[in-house]
């Protein structure tokens, strides 16, 4: 009897430490993700527009309104390089997501957690989310910015009715 109950409280001592190991992959596979701060300026509509296709995708969004200099000032602050900019500029586990980059794409970003800065999409390509219709998309790339600043291809997203 005794033997039972020490037997029974050490399966549960390894299933519990089993579950926290476990627990942050759950996280998220089950779309529960860190929350993601978007600092944009006050009259952007495209901003919101990104903002609501996050929140449909399962992210937790808190937002920040700033305008030009201050604005220009936190991206800069963020590392987001030049060439790279766009309206918005959001932080989420650590590194910036500059402008309409797709809620998969900042999936991948801190499920892998590649030693970077951030992701962006720099302009305002024409169909990437937040950006009009899908259908309509024009080619546009998603770059990962290094810890020295450089960019390379994170995604490709070819023109709309274009194979990959
Ligand atoms: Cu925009
Ligand atoms: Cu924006």
């Amino acid at each position: 009897m005794k033997n039972k109950v020490s037997l029974s409280r050490r399966q549960l001592l390894i299933l519990a430490s089993g579950y926290l190991v476990a627990a942050p992959l759950a996280a998220l596979a089950e779309g529960i993700y860190p929350d993601i701060h978007v600092v944009k300026n006050p009259q952007c509509g495209c901003c919101n527009a990104w903002i609501e296709i996050l929140k449909d995708k399962g992210f937790n969004v808190t937002t920040e309104d700033r305008s030009g200099s201050f604005l220009t000032e936190f991206k800069i602050q963020s590392g987001v390089p030049n060439n790279m900019m766009s309206c918005h500029t959001a932080k989420i586990d650590g590194y910036f997501v500059e402008g309409h980059v797709d809620a998969s794409d900042i999936k991948r970003l801190i499920t892998d957690r590649p030693d970077a800065l951030g992701l962006a999409v720099p302009a305002m390509p024409y169909g990437s989310p937040g950006m009009g219709p899908e259908e309509e998309r024009e080619a546009y790339d998603v770059y990962i910015i290094g810890a020295d600043g450089t960019a390379a291809v994170f995604q490709h997203y070819p023109e709309a009715g274009m194979s990959v």
